[in-house]
């Protein structure tokens, strides 16, 4: 039989984490949710016994996963931590991609080995969390035995492993939400321009996203720099006047997000052309913000 796991918050990635573990011979001795009907759920889904008080369900386990909400996973680990609900042998975790592992101080200081093992996934429900584990990136920053025992649950799930340095989990996070969230913001901005240039409100996104699909199967082939095209990457300075112009009379509010990214669209081109007088010019025309 593999090692014990202790979920402690059997929400999404919870069980999504627990199940796919499950499955590779890991046992799920315990399990803790807030609410009777979440209880109800994890109990059903995990069939582990699932307790109403978070100190009773980590005792046992040899790996405790802490997967409640990121607001509530120092305030959770203190609670099991005052009551005795830690050991030495024993490792701890969480997923959140926000904080580092020094939340979990009070197990630390109790002789566990502490861990955030972050999956770069989206996990809405726990089938297409399921699904989607093969290939997902864990990045782990903490202690360097939590960190091994980490990275043999990740490869049994059939994910990869990152290494972080704690002090860079801040902006390892932002990285992560400059290629999830602000993707989406993008194309929320791309999808009001297209409205107000006139495009059928149903048929924008279905426009969008060939070109956007294609541009990150480019990203993916050829690295950003050779992906790169468009008017800023040809220096064609009277095209991105025009941008300006219309946007400037049209739909204002979106210009510094249109200069900002130009911008760094303009450092991108010059990594690919070299520096140049043009891309020059076009920087000079963009940093008007
Ligand atoms: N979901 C994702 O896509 C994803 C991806 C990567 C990392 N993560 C990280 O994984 C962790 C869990 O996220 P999730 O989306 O799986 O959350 P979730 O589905 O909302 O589940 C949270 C769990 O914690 C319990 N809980 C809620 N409030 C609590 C409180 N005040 N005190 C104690 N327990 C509480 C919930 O119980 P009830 O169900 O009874 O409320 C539930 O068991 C977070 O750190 C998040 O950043 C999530």
């Amino acid at each position: 039989m593999g090692r014990s796991v202790a979920v402690i918050g059997a929400g999404n990635t919870g069980k999504v984490l627990a199940l796919a573990l499950k499955k590779q011979g890991y046992k799920i001795a315990a399990a803790f949710s807030r609410t009777p009907a979440s209880r109800e759920a994890a109990a059903e889904m995990l069939c582990c016994p699932v307790f109403k008080n978070p100190t009773e369900a980590a005792g046992g386990a040899d790996i405790v996963l802490l997967t409640t909400p990121d607001s509530v996973i120092e305030e959770v680990c203190n609670e099991i931590a005052a009551g005795g609900g830690f050991h030495s042998g024993q490792v701890v975790l969480h997923t959140s991609g926000a904080h580092s592992s020094t939340i979990l101080h009070s197990a630390r200081e109790q002789g566990v080995r502490v861990l955030s093992l972050h999956p770069l996934q989206t996990f809405p429900e726990v089938e297409a969390g399921l699904r989607s584990l093969k290939g997902t990136y864990f990045t782990m920053e903490g202690d360097e035995g939590a960190a091994r025992m980490a990275a043999e649950m990740v490869e049994a799930m059939g994910g990869e492993t990152i290494a972080i340095p704690t002090e860079m989990k801040p902006l390892y996070h932002a990285a992560a939400c400059v290629a999830c969230n602000y993707l989406v913001a993008l194309l929320d901005a791309a999808l009001k321009m297209f409205q107000c240039a006139g495009v059928p409100p149903g048929k924008a996104m279905e426009a969008l996203l060939p070109i956007m699909n294609c541009t990150l199967y480019n990203v993916k082939e050829l690295g950003t720099e050779k992906a790169l095209t468009g008017p800023i990457a040809r220096g064609d300075i009277s095209t991105v006047k025009s941008h300006l112009q219309s946007m400037e009379e049209h739909i204002p509010e979106l210009l510094p997000l249109y200069k900002h990214l130009g911008l760094q669209t303009v450092e991108l081109a010059s990594g690919k052309a070299g520096p140049g007088t043009e891309l020059q010019k076009m920087k000079d025309l963009l940093g008007g913000i």
